[in-house]
């Protein structure tokens, strides 16, 4: 039986043993994906007895994914830009490491625009933590010509644009939350990627009404899955991208590194996570 799971702490809900095990059923895989709560601490003690114990891999998320970098033994190009690694496959030769958020967020972000849509395009891209660098990534990945990081701190954005930088062909700037109305009004895509508008969190206070109509917003948040920037966007006639997507797609590598099979993200695997972000 082949077997993995997702580090994180706290050790609140994830969705992923929920999602791999769907497509374990949907393939008749015999194999397991569970929930493995780990202190910071214990990160590096804990990977290493997984390892011996027989597991094939596990992805890993907040707090770990520095530390994950950290550890493996090799990683791919994405997850040494990224500076950041949310899966560990380990193997004869080590462990490897991958960072598979960045084809996530731009597959979900293709399936709903379409290919082409932000090519040439500037957009802007919300917060300048661990998830903005895997965005920059997408962003850029997809064509956009400018990506606006505004961040609360705007130091932090600004050392975000100096980083990754040299990595990308789109022009890369920083500034405060105050540079909203002047930066979102030519937009082609909003991407939020900070922790604001999760459940428990007071949202962030933008005005959508300056975003061109045509402009689509999409947030990394899925609990609430329709955050209040999503809700707002959709009164403003907007398109909207929400966070199950990209976790969906951030999925797929993950489950064919570990089980062999590339599964597919469809209308019924979204009906499942839905139903268990209802139940709680
Ligand atoms: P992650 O790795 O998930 O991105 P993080 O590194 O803690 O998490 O980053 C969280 C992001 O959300 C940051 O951009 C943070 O802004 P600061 O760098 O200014 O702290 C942003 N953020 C969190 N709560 C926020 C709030 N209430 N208003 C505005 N930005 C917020």
């Amino acid at each position: 039986m082949l077997t993995a799971g997702v580090m994180g702490w706290p050790a609140r809900q994830s969705l992923s043993p929920r999602l791999h095990s769907f497509w374990l059923n949907e393939h008749g895989i015999d194999g397991a994906f569970v929930p493995l709560p780990t202190r910071p601490e214990d990160f590096s003690a804990a990977l290493r007895g997984l390892r011996l114990s027989g597991f094939c891999g596990v992805n890993v998320t907040v707090p770990h994914k520095e530390a994950a970098f950290a550890l493996a033994d090799r990683l791919d190009p994405l997850a040494r830009v990224a500076g950041a690694v949310n899966l560990l496959v380990f193997g004869d030769g080590g462990t490897e490491g991958f960072n598979t958020d960045v084809f996530g967020l731009a597959a979900s972000l293709m399936g709903t625009l379409g290919d082409a849509t932000l090519t040439g395009k500037p957009t802007v891209l919300l917060g300048a933590g661990g998830a903005s660098r895997a965005a920059v990534l997408a962003l850029d990945s997809l064509g956009a010509s400018e990506i606006r990081i505004l961040n609360r701190h705007r130091g932090r954005g600004e050392a975000l644009a100096s980083a990754l930088a040299p990595a990308v062909k789109a022009k890369l700037t920083a500034t405060g939350l105050e540079g909203w109305s002047k930066t979102a009004r030519d937009a082609a895509l909003v991407v939020n990627a900070t922790s604001a508008g999760m459940k428990g969190t007071p949202p962030l206070d933008l005005d959508i009404e300056v975003l061109p109509k045509d402009a689509a917003v999409c947030d990394i948040v899925y609990n609430p899955l329709e955050t209040d920037l999503l809700k707002r966007a959709r009164h403003a006639g907007l398109r909207t991208i929400d966070g199950l997507g990209m976790l969906m797609h951030q999925a797929v590598p993950s489950f064919a590194a570990f089980f062999g099979v590339t599964p597919k993200v469809t209308p019924a695997l979204r009906a499942e996570l839905e139903k268990a972000l209802a139940d709680g």
